[in-house]
Parts: C-alpha cells; sequence; structure tokens
C-alpha cells in the first residue's frame, strides 16, 4: 500500500555568523531541529555582498562524521592537513568523510559576485567514526541531469524512480540528495525509501506540500512514507530533497566533532590540541 509522507514539521532557517564571520542561514542544527538523523546540520549561505562571506572559514577540525558542500554560485577552495587541495566551483560538489579527522581550510575563491551554496553535515555510524578521512568530488559536468515534464532534477547520490543515478557513494547510511527545479504550477514525486527520514527546502518560489505551503528558506521534516508528492505555485521553484537512513545512535556533539559519548568528545579535543588528527 502506498503511504504518502505528510509535513511532520515547517523549520524556518535561524540567520547566524560561523567561521571567520560569515553570514548564513542555519536550518539543520539550531534549537528548533537539532538534528534530523542522519542529517546533523543544514547551513545556506547565498550573498552577493563579500563583507557577508570573505572572511571564511580558516582552518578548523572535524571528526566523526561528513560534511557536503553544494555550491551553485561562486567558488569555494578548501585545503586540508593531509596535503588536499582543490576548488568547488558551480554546481559542484565536495563530499567529504571526516572520519577519524582532518583539519581544514574553506575560504571562498572570489572577492565579489554572489556565492550561493549548502553545507550538509550527515553522521557516520560508530564503527566508522574513525575510518581513515576520504573525499568523493565531483563537477557539475559528472552530476546527472534528469529531465521530466515540468522538472529538472541534479541527482549528487542516491537512485531517483526513473533510475538516474548520483555519483556519491555512501552506503553507511545511503542518502539520496536531489536539486530539483520545477516550472511554475507542475507536480513533482519521487519514491523513498519508507523507513528514512527525508526533508524539503526551498531555495526558490515556493511549494505545498500536504496542505501546507512551504517558502523560500523553509523546510518540511517529512512523516515516514513510499512517496513524497508535492507541488509548485505560480512561479517556478526550487527545493532539496534529502533523505537518509537514521542511524539511531547516541548523538554528543561540540561545535566540529560529533562522536557517541562525552569520553570520544574529550578524546576529540585531546587528539587535536596533541597535534593527533
Ligand atoms: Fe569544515
Amino acid at each position: 500500500m502506498t503511504n504518502h509522507r505528510k509535513v511532520e514539521q515547517v523549520v524556518t532557517g535561524m540567520p547566524t555568523t560561523d567561521g571567520a564571520g560569515v553570514e548564513l542561514v542555519r536550518v539543520i542544527g539550531q534549537p528548533k531541529l537539532m538534528d534530523l538523523d542522519p542529517f546533523l546540520l543544514l547551513d545556506a549561505f547565498r550573498s552577493d555582498n563579500p563583507d557577508d562571506y570573505i572572511a571564511g572559514f580558516p582552518p578548523h577540525p572535524h571528526r566523526g562524521f561528513e560534511t557536503v558542500t553544494y555550491l551553485l554560485d561562486g567558488r569555494m577552495r578548501h585545503k586540508d592537513s593531509a596535503g588536499n587541495e582543490g576548488v568547488i566551483e558551480p554546481g559542484g560538489i565536495q563530499w567529504m568523510t571526516a572520519g577519524k579527522g582532518i583539519v581544514h581550510s574553506e575560504m571562498p575563491e572570489q572577492e565579489n559576485g554572489l556565492l550561493e551554496g549548502f553545507q550538509l553535515w550527515i553522521n557516520l555510524p560508530a564503527s566508522h567514526k574513525m575510518s581513515v578521512p576520504a573525499y568523493q568530488e565531483h563537477g557539475a559536468d559528472k552530476i546527472p541531469l534528469e529531465e521530466r515534464a515540468g522538472s529538472k532534477v541534479r541527482v549528487i547520490t542516491g537512485v531517483t524512480s526513473l533510475g538516474t543515478k548520483g555519483p556519491v557513494i555512501q552506503p553507511l547510511t545511503s542518502p539520496l540528495y536531489l536539486d530539483v527545479s520545477l516550472d511554475a504550477n507542475t507536480e513533482f514525486s519521487e519514491t523513498l525509501t519508507a523507513t528514512h527520514n527525508a526533508f524539503v527546502y526551498v531555495i526558490k518560489g515556493s511549494l505545498e506540500l500536504d496542505s501546507t505551503t512551504l517558502g523560500r528558506d523553509q523546510l518540511a521534516v517529512l512523516t515516514k512514507g513510499d512517496i513524497v508528492k508535492l507541488y509548485s505555485t505560480r512561479n517556478a521553484a526550487r527545493f532539496l530533497l534529502l533523505a537518509g537512513k537514521p542511524l539511531g545512535e547516541p548523538v554528543q556533539r561540540a561545535g566540529p566533532f560529533v562522536m557517541n559519548t562525552r569520553e570520544e568528545l574529550n578524546q576529540a579535543y585531546q587528539d587535536y590540541q596533541s597535534g593527533n588528527f
């Protein structure tokens, strides 16, 4: 029997400042939605004022989860303690498995113009929190664009109901990460793994879902179910649709570390301070 997903909670992003003074909107990882297992954080940034982003994110550590950067506009340079360096371009994705620890910087590779994108944090299970750090990086040309009647779907990871497969592989949480552009007054539906947690985040325009209207910068946490069906309104819309397998493990987090216990968090600080990353 088909079970349509409904809206469990609507969350409006909270303006905040992070890094060395970057203005962003925190959607997951704020008091109204601390996490949505396995998703720990979602930040959205969108500004054409360099004062809002130029300070960037100077060197900082991560341990115990994955950071996923997806850029719509602008360029970001990343550099890490293991000697990896590169530039994320518009439409590109950087999927970093921080694992046991990495120290990196994320800095705008531009002095003006629009910078727009997202950073998502996805948890790792206890068995993989201390894994060797790894990257999956793909430019816009490696991210398939699925064309449907009235919509275009960029598939970053997971497989759509039409069989389009994203380039990022992560069997631990089996995430689905879609960037959907929808014409005005158009229906969109997609099959989801019924037991996965899922959300929709509106980038542009507005959406109708389960008789709830969602506007820009609003996120809807969805109930469990097989299918999500939604509609754009009188303007074209763009949104992210994400789903992932909940880990169901205890979460202890402090700043850039996300572990299962306080002891492991303390160990992360000690290891970082003693240069053991
Ligand atoms: Fe980072």
